[in-house]
């Protein structure tokens, strides 16, 4: 692609710049209809939609405008053809078939391609490079960028994906003096990425030299991460993801590239500092693996002190039923489950009897951003029901009830102490609810691998068995009190 004096010399070209501006345009519509829920869906099929006008400019570019180069212009159209075809094949069939517990590691996989793609696009676009004297320096720094980002994004999410999809291998794997490796990795790439920029004349080997280290930094940037850091990575590969295609776009002089990333890129920088804060991470100390790991001394061999209590089906209601005050406590078992639409109609019976409910939303809890906000929303919990970690923490104690239910490490008072992989994070103070029960399946550990205190605690009580199952069995025990 050319500068953009060229690109508007032709009748083509000229169509061709108003539909990337227009597709542009409709990311931007689509990215602010998101921001309430009655209108995301909208948003979504406005966004698509100029996603697949791209494309189709893309591709009639390709075949109309830049015909007559014969046998390599009937091989790139042909690739072309593939691509398309084995991206909606596979894009359809992950959109139907993966469920809404697996969202996270395909929302990863997605960064994996989208940085790859974006360090491939620059790559060429600096290797093929049509200019007698190599490169400009626009070009060097913005696709040097692209793929620097792109390459780190890439092996950075394969990682991310493989540890959320609970790969023992990459969750086992660990780093020793990993701030060592990191800095390491950061300095050689940017050394790379300078000596291009200021080399063109051995752009080949800048090239490869740029991209073999940001791909190993995205390896020892994200193989020592876990606990509590990891939904702060997973926003900081979802920025990287934005801004290398941007700089793609920029490198290559598309608008449609350069909006999208650029969208991306914002959205995810806003997403990595708001994530960051709430988990208490300085955000440079993640990037450069100050954080990550820990002694696990909460799972230490004599475990924490106390004894579980188990509880019953029909206890429990009692306990709900005679309260003033309940606070629900979701977490990735509930949507592991599936069981919202029973939490919200134990929620509705409990209310219509009298007693105050509230849901405690804790910003990580899950395994996606806003992972508790959408499955709630989706079973109609109305929205001012589910209230933040600051709000809710102050009223655990007047909670005559807190219902944990699939919640684990945000729960975990090891928190609070240092040496634990979940140490610094901010959690919910359920411990200091008057009393408290936890629906879980058994003695399995949350996403930090570490045991639970609040499990031992004298005012906790454990309902063991599937959340769906063991919620059914609390609201028929609750309408039998209830009549
Ligand atoms: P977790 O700590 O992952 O604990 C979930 C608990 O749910 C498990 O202990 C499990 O115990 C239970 N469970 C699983 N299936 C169940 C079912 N069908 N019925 C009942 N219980 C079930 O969840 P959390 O408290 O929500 O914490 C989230 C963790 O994920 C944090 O460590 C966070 O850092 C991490 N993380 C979050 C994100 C984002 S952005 N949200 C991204 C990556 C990682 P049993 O096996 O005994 O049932």
């Amino acid at each position: 692609m050319g500068t953009l004096e060229q690109t508007l010399s032709t009748p083509l070209g000229v169509v061709e710049w108003f539909v990337y501006l227009l597709a542009a345009v409709m990311f931007v519509i689509g990215l602010h209809l998101m921001n309430s829920p009655k209108t995301a869906r909208r948003g979504n099929l406005i966004s698509a939609a100029g996603m697949v006008m791209a494309c189709v400019m893309a591709f009639i570019v390709l075949f109309v405008g830049e015909a007559g180069n014969g046998f390599q212009h009937g091989i790139a159209v042909a690739l072309l053809i593939a691509g398309i075809a084995i991206g909606a094949i596979v894009g359809v069939w992950s959109a139907k078939k993966v469920k809404m517990t697996d969202m996270p590691q395909l929302v990863s996989v997605f960064n994996t391609v989208g940085g790859g793609a974006a360090a491939l696009v620059a790559l060429n676009d600096i290797l093929n490079s049509e200019e007698a004297a190599g490169p400009g320096i626009v070009v060097l720094i913005t696709a040097g960028l692209g793929i620097m980002i792109g390459s780190v994004t890439f092996t950075g999410s394969l990682v991310a994906a493989g540890k959320l999809q609970g790969v023992k291998f990459l969750r086992k794997l660990t780093l020793p003096a990993k701030g060592v490796w990191n800095i390491a990795f950061i300095v050689l790439t940017i050394a790379a990425f300078v000596m291009l920029c200021v080399q063109p004349s051995n752009a080949v080997l800048w090239c490869i030299l740029t991209t073999v280290f940001a791909l190993a930094y995205g390896l020892v940037f994200v193989i020592p991460i876990g606990g509590a850091d990891m939904p702060v990575v997973i926003s900081v590969l979802n920025a990287c993801t934005g801004t290398a295609v941007a700089m793609s776009g920029l490198a290559i002089n598309n608008i449609a590239l350069i909006v999208a990333g650029a969208l991306v890129g914002a959205a995810g920088v806003t997403l990595s500092l708001a994530m960051s804060k709430a988990m208490n991470r300085p955000l440079m100390s993640v990037l450069a693996g100050g954080f990550g790991g820990g002694s696990d001394a909460a799972g230490s061999a004599e475990g924490p002190e106390g004894t579980m209590k188990e509880t019953t089906a029909d206890d429990v209601a009692v306990q709900l039923v005679y309260a003033d005050k309940v606070i629900f406590v979701p977490g990735f078992g509930l949507a592991q489950a599936q069981a919202q639409r029973e939490l919200a109609d134990l929620g509705e019976l409990l209310k219509g009897h009298g007693v105050e409910v509230e849901y405690a939303i804790h910003p990580v809890a899950g395994r996606m951003p806003g992972h508790m906000n959408v499955l709630l929303a989706e079973a109609n919990v109305p929205y001012e029901e589910l209230v933040d970690l600051d709000d809710i923490n102050p009223q655990f104690p007047s909670a005559n009830v807190a219902l944990v239910v699939g919640a684990n490490d945000v729960t975990n008072p090891a928190a609070r102490r240092p040496g634990t992989p979940v140490s610094g994070m901010p959690i919910l103070d359920v411990d200091k609810a008057q009393n408290v029960v936890v629906m879980k399946r058994g003695r399995g550990k949350g996403y930090a691998g570490i045991e639970n205190e609040l499990y031992f605690k004298d005012n906790t009580q454990m309902l063991f068995g599937d959340a769906k199952a063991g919620l059914q069995a609390v609201i028929a025990a609750v309408k039998e009190l209830i009549n």
